[in-house]
């Protein structure tokens, strides 16, 4: 009890940029520790999440953006806004194209997690444009901090060429990410708000981390379950391939080789190996 209240003052004595990393701290270390997020951190992500991801990204931003510049001129708005700095969906329609052609438009999959995020977003345009800077900062920091790790892995890890398919990662107007976020962190900490808005904000946060959560974990989902389906298929055609070819001597020899120690397979495959050996060296 004392160290929540301890945890609280600490909270309300310092300025948003801080109070909103501390809110959220939790939460990104949830974010962290997605699924998809893990893939990353092992360097092994594949072209259909990162499709995927694209995919989902496209309408968030696509949101998130449109509620930025509807409320561009607002008092809680307007020090956050850096469209020509910051802006992603051109970035991501240009990867989408690249993916899947002229007509991607058609060819995107737009998961339910996806749809709840970028309703959120709409309802806070619309209702609470002062919460807007929650969402900026969760996605745009986010972008300039772990993002530029996660692009690295993407290209490495696709092997994608001469930044072909990576432009979300890229921030031509942003020279020094470092830079760019503590100009980000006062711009935060100028913002005007009475302690409920305030309140609202660090709360509207620790949503868009787990709206993101969501969005990750419903990928995962459905990839694992592509994959799933792709090792049943794969199973299924083999073993239906053994049925129609095998005849009753490979019958014979498959049942006899599955019945055999492994070591004693090993053995004998070793043992022909030394005679057809010496067969060759004499
Ligand atoms: C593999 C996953 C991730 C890694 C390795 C990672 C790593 C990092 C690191 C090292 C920082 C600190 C940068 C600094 O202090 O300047 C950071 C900051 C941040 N990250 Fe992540 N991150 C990941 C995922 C995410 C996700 C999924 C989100 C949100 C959707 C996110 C949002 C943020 C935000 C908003 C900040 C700025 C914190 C602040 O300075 O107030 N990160 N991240």
């Amino acid at each position: 009890m004392e160290t929540i209240e301890k945890t609280q003052t600490a909270i309300t004595d310092s300025e948003l940029s801080e109070q909103i990393k501390a809110a959220t701290k939790d939460s990104h270390v949830r974010a962290e520790n997605t699924e998809l997020m893990l893939s990353y951190q092992r360097g092994n992500v594949s072209l259909r999440q990162y499709q995927l991801l694209l995919c989902s990204l496209y309408k968030i931003y696509e949101a998130l953006e449109e509620a930025l510049d509807r409320n561009a001129s607002h008092d809680a708005v307007a020090p956050i806004y850096f469209p020509q700095e910051l802006a992603r969906l051109e970035s991501i329609e240009k990867d989408l194209k690249h993916f899947y052609g002229q007509n991607w438009k058609e060819k995107i999959t737009v998961p339910a997690a996806t749809l709840r995020y970028a309703q959120r977003l709409r309802e806070v345009g619309r209702d609470h444009p002062e919460y807007l800077v929650a969402h900026a900062y969760t996605r745009y920091l986010g972008d300039l901090s772990g993002g530029q790790v996660l692009g690295r892995i993407t290209q490495k890890s696709l092997g994608l060429k001469n930044g072909e398919g990576l432009s979300f990662f890229s921030f031509p107007g942003v020279s020094s990410p470092n830079l760019f976020k503590q100009l980000y962190r006062s711009r935060m900490n100028s913002i005007e708000l009475t302690e409920t808005q305030r309140n609202g904000v660090l709360q509207e946060a620790v949503t868009a981390f787990e709206l993101n959560i969501q969005v990750f974990n419903e990928l995962q989902d459905s990839v694992s379950c592509v994959s799933e389906t792709e090792n049943e298929m794969r199973q299924r055609h083999t073993q239906h391939k053994q049925n129609t070819t095998t005849t009753a001597g490979d019958e014979a020899l498959q049942s006899s080789s599955s019945l055999m120690p492994r070591f004693l397979r090993t053995l004998l495959g070793v043992s022909v190996v030394l005679a057809v050996g010496m067969v060759y060296a004499f």
